[in-house]
């Protein structure tokens, strides 16, 4: 499958380039869990309840729509929140994400 994915992360002060391919991950969360070890991250595995995976966009490609399920709960019981706060888990690995550029919020652990 030709990598035609292309998310830029900064984390920990540093910025990753990672390709993918649609379908190759289930969401942004399991795709940066697998290719940068960050530190408590992704602790429900996609459940959108833990806010461990709380990102900020800081540039959405052109027809990216975010799903507003349970991730407005979950972030309204982040402290670190702003607009552009999103959870990775419930961003989808598809052609829309193509351009996608996020920093993950370190310490976003806000427990069950
Ligand atoms: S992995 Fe828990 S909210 Fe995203």
């Amino acid at each position: 499958m030709k990598k035609d994915i292309k998310v830029t992360v900064r984390v920990y002060g540093q910025e990753h380039v990672l390709e993918t391919y649609d379908g190759e991950y289930r969401n942004l969360m399991m795709l940066l869990y697998d290719k940068i070890y960050i530190d408590e991250f992704g602790e429900c595995k996609g459940v959108g309840r833990c806010g461990t995976c709380h990102v900020h966009v800081l540039r959405a490609p052109a027809g990216l729509v975010f799903h507003d399920g349970v991730e407005h709960t979950t972030l309204s019981r982040l402290g670190n929140t702003n607009e552009t706060s999103h959870l990775a888990c419930q961003i989808m690995v598809d052609r829309h994400i193509n351009g996608l550029e996020v920093e993950v919020v370190e310490g976003s652990g806000g427990g069950y």
